[in-house]
């Protein structure tokens, strides 16, 4: 159980808050997992009393949490920790008046957890520093997207470190906190089979899709000036390239994990110039069909700009300067809209030096993260009969199936939790999310002198033709 304290959710009406990290501390409450005396408070501009917000928060949760969880009677001590303050975070003289409400002299520590726009991190920060409620104890956790470039990051990242100390700091990126995310360190770090071909001799390239069937949906005005660039790539998906691509940390520890994954964004190949229009793919959505139904083109959603360029699919062929991967492809995609949703790791393996029969498929490990989660290889055999014919087929694991017993948590629930216990090891360090920028600033500013305006796709394809010639150029094709 973890320790008392204040977890204070800025962005308490949000989406956020109420899809993602209300109903995640519902279930950690449920499971015994929360100290009793952990306070939640929610923080938002709007007025409503206690007892409003905890009707709020339970139609949300009602709606996100399956009915065979919802029990009355955790529900009930679950929303006795729940409280609300109004607040508007613009203005420094409300802090003071939420540092009264929580009083001055309590020791507690905070959990600062700034579920809102981007744009309010310094300012809250600093707030919190002047009403003197950003001791030594606190913490602060940001989400994603830190920033939108690079100078905008270190921007954001000096000033709150000015108020908090590095390991105070926990910036979030829910990817990582995936149950089949953090299987990927264990199926490479625990088991001996795959490290010794884990590299460029016997791999030959690796794909990263992250594939979403949604729009906007109520997100266009943030989403219109972000792109998926910002908001997948720059972020999750270059998490989890950090995850395969890594060297083996000497512990399974913040600081260990942290620098094997800083030396992979150091060592990514830069595109610039020509590279930014050869390697990289821009397509937006246009009106197509997501399961039999007609949705519109991105440019009529909500919030988003009519003559809008802002792309909602990006593909990237990105190289790893090191020894390990030197001449393997990763191959990065994500988009909205797109024909399924599914999130996959696909590392496909160099073909038999000689070749004995006709059929050859290339052996693949397949490492889904959405909508199950498995781990399966694909091998060839042989077909029953005379003859020769071999087929690929697959190992399958089922991580569901193979732990059936425990219920598979959400990410928020594990973030939360290590964020309440102090663990930082699968949150991003200032260094690493800096490096990340330093690497795709140059594809946002190629996009921009080279005018490259998105492709159009129609809503439930698998993106802009150009994406497939981006692999097939190199004999490669999605694998789906
Ligand atoms: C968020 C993005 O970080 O991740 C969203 O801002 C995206 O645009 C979401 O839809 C996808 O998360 P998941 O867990 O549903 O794959």
């Amino acid at each position: 159980m973890t320790t008392p304290c204040d977890m204070l959710v800025f962005g308490g009406t949000g989406d956020l808050a109420l899809h993602k990290l209300l109903p995640a501390l519902y279930h950690l409450h449920r499971e015994g997992r929360l100290h009793p005396d952990l306070r939640i408070l929610a923080l938002a501009r709007q007025d409503h009393d206690r007892d409003q917000y905890q009707k709020l928060v339970e139609r949300h949760c009602r709606a996100q949490i399956a009915r065979a969880d919802f029990e009355a009677d955790a529900w009930a001590g679950f929303s006795a920790r729940l409280d609300y303050f109004g607040l508007d975070a613009t203005h420094s003289a409300e802090f003071n008046r939420l540092a009264r409400h929580l009083g001055r002299a309590s020791q507690r520590p905070r959990v600062h957890y700034l579920a809102t726009s981007p744009s309010l991190f310094t300012s809250i920060a600093t707030n919190l520093a002047m009403s003197g409620l950003a001791g030594p104890d606190s913490r602060i956790v940001l989400e994603k997207p830190i920033g939108h470039s690079l100078e905008s990051a270190e921007s954001i990242n000096e000033t709150i470190g000015r108020v908090f100390d590095e390991h105070r700091v926990f910036r979030i990126d829910h990817y990582l906190g995936k149950e089949t995310v953090q299987n990927l360190m264990a199926l490479r770090f625990a088991n001996a089979l795959f490290e010794p071909i884990w590299r460029a001799g016997h791999i030959e390239h690796v794909q990263i899709s992250v594939c979403e069937t949604l729009g906007v949906e109520n997100r266009g005005g943030y989403y219109d000036h972000s792109g998926a660039m910002r908001d997948m790539l720059q972020n999750h998906l270059l998490q989890l390239l950090c995850l395969v691509a890594m060297e083996a940390p000497v512990r399974f520890e913040a600081e260990a994990v942290r620098n094997e994954k800083l030396k992979v964004l150091e060592a990514l190949k830069p595109i610039t110039g020509q590279d930014v229009m050869d390697k990289t793919v821009r397509g937006q959505y246009a009106k197509g069909l997501i399961g039999g139904q007609e949705v519109p083109a991105y440019y009529f959603e909500k919030n988003v700009h009519s003559d809008s360029d802002t792309e909602t699919f990006v593909a990237v062929q990105v190289e790893i300067d090191n020894w390990r991967w030197a001449g393997v492809p990763f191959y990065l995609r994500t988009g909205k809209r797109m024909a399924k949703k599914r999130s996959e790791i696909i590392v496909t393996f160099k073909s038999v030096p000689h070749r004995l029969f006709e059929e050859g498929e290339r052996n693949r490990l397949v490492i889904r993260l959405q909508p199950d989660e498995s781990i399966s290889l694909q091998l060839m055999a042989k077909t029953p009969g005379k003859g020769m014919h071999l087929e690929p087929v697959e190992l399958d694991l089922n991580l569901a199936q193979a732990f059936h017993t425990k219920r598979r948590w959400e990410a928020y629930e594990r973030l939360l939790l290590d964020v309440i216990e102090g663990d930082s090891t699968l949150f991003m360090r200032r260094d690493e999310v800096e490096a990340a920028w330093r690497w795709v600033d140059p594809i946002l500013q190629g996009w921009q002198g080279y005018h490259r305006k998105p492709s159009p796709y129609p809503a439930g394809t698998d993106g802009p033709e150009k994406a497939r010639r981006l692999v097939e150029r190199n004999g490669h094709r999605w694998w789906s």
